[in-house]
């Protein structure tokens, strides 16, 4: 077994490939016990404050059931709840954070923030997603994977079409990378990830095995692929005006049954960290067709709503492998 305890969780690069696999089997296990009703409470006594200055449902559910299935408690300061980033330095809220809490989650804008609060926190500091990356939803994204498909890790191909330039086009890549898969980013040039995000990714895979594609071409991109998966094509933050360019970049990246056809494997499945456009059910959803005519955007409701479709699996392995991250780096 590996000694995570009170390691950071910041990025993806913050664990080795050997961790990462022993974050994922951690998870198995824990959902495992959780089903069969065995689970040993590791956190009890243990306190976690949770910051989130971008909206969530799973990230936040899933720290505040995991934490309680623990026996630990949580603190929930909503985006306009707490004194940080209006009146109080970053720096300063993690000293003092650090002297009532075990642990803290932060979901916000950029990078740095949560790179400061780890630095000053004197406590385990984990990303709920920045801008540039989304660790947390790798490792439920992989134990999905694991969970469909019969195949070892480093033969599974992935690939991921839409808005690459992005935390889960980030991640993605980084982690197919770590973990030896064929993992493919399948979208329009200027929204692949950035150059330095492409050279960690290479450099990576050449201790791993994993093949590495950037393609434009949506039909070389997803042939023979197990998985495909797509995202928003605008992310949280991002201004209005971004809407009508990306839409126009990335209508034929849409996944539909033709681009499920296109794998060539009748088992492909789909997978998304949700929230979805895939119907006209929201509220963005509604404004997005005003806007644009259309009534699904990275998805068509069909694929969905289909037997190919694990994303409701996807979300629920939210909270076993954000479990398994808090036993392993605050678990007694
Ligand atoms: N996938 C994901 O992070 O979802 P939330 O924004 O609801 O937390
Ligand atoms: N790229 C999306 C992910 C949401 C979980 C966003 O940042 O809004």
């Amino acid at each position: 077994a590996f000694n995570l305890r009170n390691r950071h969780f910041l990025k993806e690069l913050d664990f080795t490939p050997q961790e990462f696999r022993f974050l994922l089997d951690l998870s198995a296990q824990l959902k495992a016990a959780k089903y069969a009703g065995t689970e040993q409470q590791r956190l009890r006594g243990k306190n976690i404050a949770l910051i989130f200055e971008k909206t969530s449902t799973r990230t936040r559910c899933a720290f505040e059931v995991a934490a309680h299935d623990q026996g630990a408690s949580t603190t929930y300061l909503d985006p306009s709840g707490s004194q940080m980033g209006h009146k109080e330095s970053a720096k300063d809220t993690a000293r003092v954070l650090g002297r009532m809490f075990d642990g803290i989650e932060y979901r916000g804008h950029g990078q740095e923030v949560v790179e400061e609060l780890a630095a000053h926190a004197g406590v385990p500091v984990w990303n709920g997603l920045t801008d540039e990356w989304h660790p947390t939803q790798m490792l439920a994204d992989v134990l999905t994977i694991q969970e469909h498909s019969a195949k070892p890790l480093a033969d599974v191909a992935l690939a991921y079409l839409g808005d690459a330039r992005c935390n889960t086009g980030n991640s993605l890549l980084v982690t197919g990378a770590l973990l030896g898969l064929d993992i493919r980013i399948v979208a329009p040039r200027q929204l692949w990830p950035a150059d330095e995000v492409q050279k960690e990714a290479r450099a990576l895979a050449e201790t791993t095995g994993a093949r590495i594609t950037l393609t434009e071409d949506v039909a070389a991109g997803v042939a023979g692929a197990d998985f495909l998966y797509t995202d928003v094509w605008v992310s949280m933050g991002e201004p209005k005006e971004v809407w009508a360019e990306r839409i126009s970049l990335l209508k034929p990246y849409q996944v539909s049954m033709e681009t499920l056809r296109a794998t060539g494997n009748p088992a492909v499945k789909f997978l998304h960290c949700l929230p979805a456009f895939h119907d006209l059910g929201t509220e963005v959803g509604r404004q997005m067709h005003e806007l644009t005519g259309m009534s699904e955007l990275e998805v068509t409701d069909e694929v969905f709503e289909s037997a190919h479709s694990v994303v409701f699996d996807q979300a629920e392995n939210r909270l076993h492998t954000i479990k398994a991250v808090l036993v392993a780096t605050l678990g007694s």
